[in-house]
């Protein structure tokens, strides 16, 4: 990823997209939306250093299947430290023989329940994986950047609730309004050392993640009422806006967020 170079006629619009020759480390890619991001991203191209708690053989033998590249490490994010957040960084292009270039802090965790019975443990949990770990692997990876002296993307998970407040998800909310503002932060600081970063705002999303709300009736039909395309995004949904945010083609843009909600915000 060269940020300074003009960007050539010939090599057509689609070249602006392809992502060979990149290796994205990808957070939380066993299931849902990091594994279609994952997969997206090998699409276009990319090797895949995927990282989650959970098994992601399935994930890499879909990649390997489809002619990509893709390895895999278990990694609790939630007690991260500055130490594990480098070796895991390194990992990345030692196990992919490249350089990585994109990360992606897309693992997350949310805990329902209202304000007044939250526990600590619980806010705390959510803060670690869903804030702590994209920053500690942000700024790891921002130091493996400029010590190669290369450019790179950073894409971050937000959400609807990084905009919102929510039904009874307070940490949540405080963790993707938090993801916001460091994504903004980060931008600011690295956008000279050509180190992009930006988020995707998923809105309400057919995975694990949304089980309980999709399994409640009542609830489920007030959000497809209120979602104007009037359907739940599916994981699949976010491969454009992860490719775009991965690749050149969103070369001169940082510190900002594609909504992928199917127009929830816009009402
Ligand atoms: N599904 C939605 O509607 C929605 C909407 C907005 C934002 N998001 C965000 O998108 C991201 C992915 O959500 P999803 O819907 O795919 O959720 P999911 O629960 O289906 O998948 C999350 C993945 O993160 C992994 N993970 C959780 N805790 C981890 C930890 N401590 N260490 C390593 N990996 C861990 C899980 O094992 C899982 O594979 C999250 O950041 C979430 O907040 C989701």
């Amino acid at each position: 990823m060269v940020a300074e170079e003009p960007v050539r006629s010939s090599r057509g619009f689609a070249d602006l997209f392809d992502l060979t020759g990149y290796t994205a480390l990808v957070t939380g890619a066993a299931r849902g939306l990091g594994r279609a991001i994952a997969t997206a991203l090998a699409d276009a191209g990319a090797q895949i250093a995927a990282l989650d708690v959970i098994d992601m053989s399935e994930l890499e033998s879909d990649i390997s299947e489809a002619g990509g590249k893709c390895v895999s490490r278990t990694a609790d994010l939630g007690g991260l430290s500055a130490d594990s957040a480098n070796d895991l960084v390194r990992w990345a292009e030692d196990a992919t023989s490249n350089p990585a270039t994109v990360l992606v802090n897309n693992a997350g965790v949310i805990r329902r329940g209202p304000a007044l019975n939250t526990s600590v443990e619980d806010w705390n949990t959510v803060l670690a994986v869903n804030l702590t770990a994209p920053f500690l692997l942000s700024q790891a990876f921002a130091q493996y950047l400029r010590a190669k002296d290369s450019a790179g993307s950073i894409i971050n998970m937000a959400s609807v609730n990084s905009f919102q407040g929510g039904v009874e998800v307070p940490s949540y909310a405080a963790s993707k309004h938090g993801i916001l503002g460091v994504t903004r932060a980060l931008a600011n600081e690295w956008a000279p050392h050509g180190i992009r970063v930006n988020t995707i705002a998923p809105g309400y999303m057919s995975t694990d993640l949304t089980t309980a709300h999709r399994n409640d009736a009542e609830r489920a039909a007030f959000m497809l009422k209120r979602i104007p395309m009037a359907r739940w995004g599916t994981p699949e949904d976010l491969a454009g806006a992860a490719i775009f945010l991965a690749s050149d083609a969103s070369r001169y843009v940082t510190g900002t967020t594609i909504s992928v909600d199917g127009g929830w915000l816009a009402r």
